[in-house]
């Protein structure tokens, strides 16, 4: 795929290989390591606009970040337009240069309380999300699929109205919301969407290779793709499609994460997230079995370096 910087608002990235927001993954020690091995933009994972009205801590910790983050970006969720416009505005999304609109989360919970992929069905209300957040001053894009239903797809409709509410760049997940995370991605509905926008379209969806990511490039025109599960199961696609040289192997990476989560979070998070990584990041390897079962009993951050030790540097791939 060509790779080119992308403008969003009035901020360039270096290039248009984007890694998802992942809920329980994109942390920050992961959004990190993704802008090193060559990621042009990371997106914290779905923040709930409510959580942070009522305070909640653990909402409020997943807008951890530092100036290490170049560009940082946190993905809001919410339904109400003045509570969305609120936090946009709030003291917590200070250190933010974008925020993202989730409006393509799928879950039963969240789309009966008329959030996520919902809103692909409340387009004035989407709308009026879009418009409020951009009163922040800061930049602002959306993540939505490409409609609720296989036989009612919208994303053409959907992309002209973010844009017109105000929105600087929208990424497409090429899947309607019944399709959950499985199928192939409606690429023509992408193109569609690429083909009725000025802003910058990124298309997300079903890329788990370089080659898919050169397909979905070439079939939807898009101005970038969005890497999602494999951004994590193989964080080194980011330097493979952006040819960035990277020296490092999967076990110094891994290493250097243990190290700089432990700095970030308490060990209890730490040993979570890195368990959910190293797992990922196994997956290709063989005869590790036994050693992901271990990887989940390990109690303390001395056990998962040394298992870590044992996937990573005895059994190479
Ligand atoms: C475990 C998991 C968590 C996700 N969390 C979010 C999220 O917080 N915000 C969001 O916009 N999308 C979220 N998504 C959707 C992904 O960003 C992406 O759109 C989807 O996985 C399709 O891309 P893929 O087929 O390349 O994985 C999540 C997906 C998965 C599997």
């Amino acid at each position: 795929m060509e790779i080119k910087e992308l403008r969003i608002g009035n901020i360039t990235i270096p290039n248009n290989v984007l890694m998802a927001p992942l809920a329980g993954y994109t942390c920050y020690p992961f959004r990190i390591l993704c802008q090193e091995l060559g990621a042009g933009l990371c997106f914290t994972e779905m923040v709930s606009c409510n959580g942070l009205k009522y305070k909640d801590k653990a909402t409020q910790k997943l807008l951890f970040t530092t100036p290490d983050e170049k560009i940082k970006a946190a993905q809001l969720l919410g339904s109400d337009p003045r509570i969305m416009e609120k936090m946009a505005r709030s003291d917590y999304l200070i250190p933010f240069d974008i925020i993202d609109i989730n409006m393509g989360c799928p879950v039963p919970n969240v789309f009966k309380s008329g959030e996520g992929s919902s809103l692909m069905g409340d387009l004035k209300r989407a709308s009026s999300i879009i418009k409020g957040c951009k009163r922040s001053g800061k930049a602002v894009t959306v993540k939505c699929r490409t409609g609720l239903k296989e036989d009612s797809m919208i994303a053409a409709e959907f992309a002209k109205m973010c844009e017109d509410s105000g929105a600087d760049m929208i990424s497409i997940h090429g899947r309607s919301r019944n399709m959950m995370y499985e199928g192939v991605p409606y690429y023509d509905q992408i193109e569609q969407a690429k083909s009725v926008a000025k802003i910058p379209v990124i298309a997300n969806g079903g890329i788990f290779s370089k080659e898919d990511a050169d397909k979905m490039m070439n079939l939807t025109g898009a101005d970038g793709v969005m890497l999602a599960r494999y951004g994590f199961e193989n964080p080194f696609i980011f330097s493979e499609l952006t040819n960035k040289e990277i020296k490092k192997d999967k076990y110094t990476v891994i290493s250097e994460q243990i190290e700089l989560a432990s700095r970030c979070y308490d060990e209890t998070y730490t040993i979570y997230y890195i368990r959910k990584l190293a797992s990922y990041c196994m997956k290709k390897l063989k005869g590790t079995k036994q050693y992901k079962a271990e990887l989940y009993k390990c109690g303390n951050i001395e056990e998962l370096k040394s298992i870590v030790e044992k996937i990573f540097n005895v059994l190479v791939d």
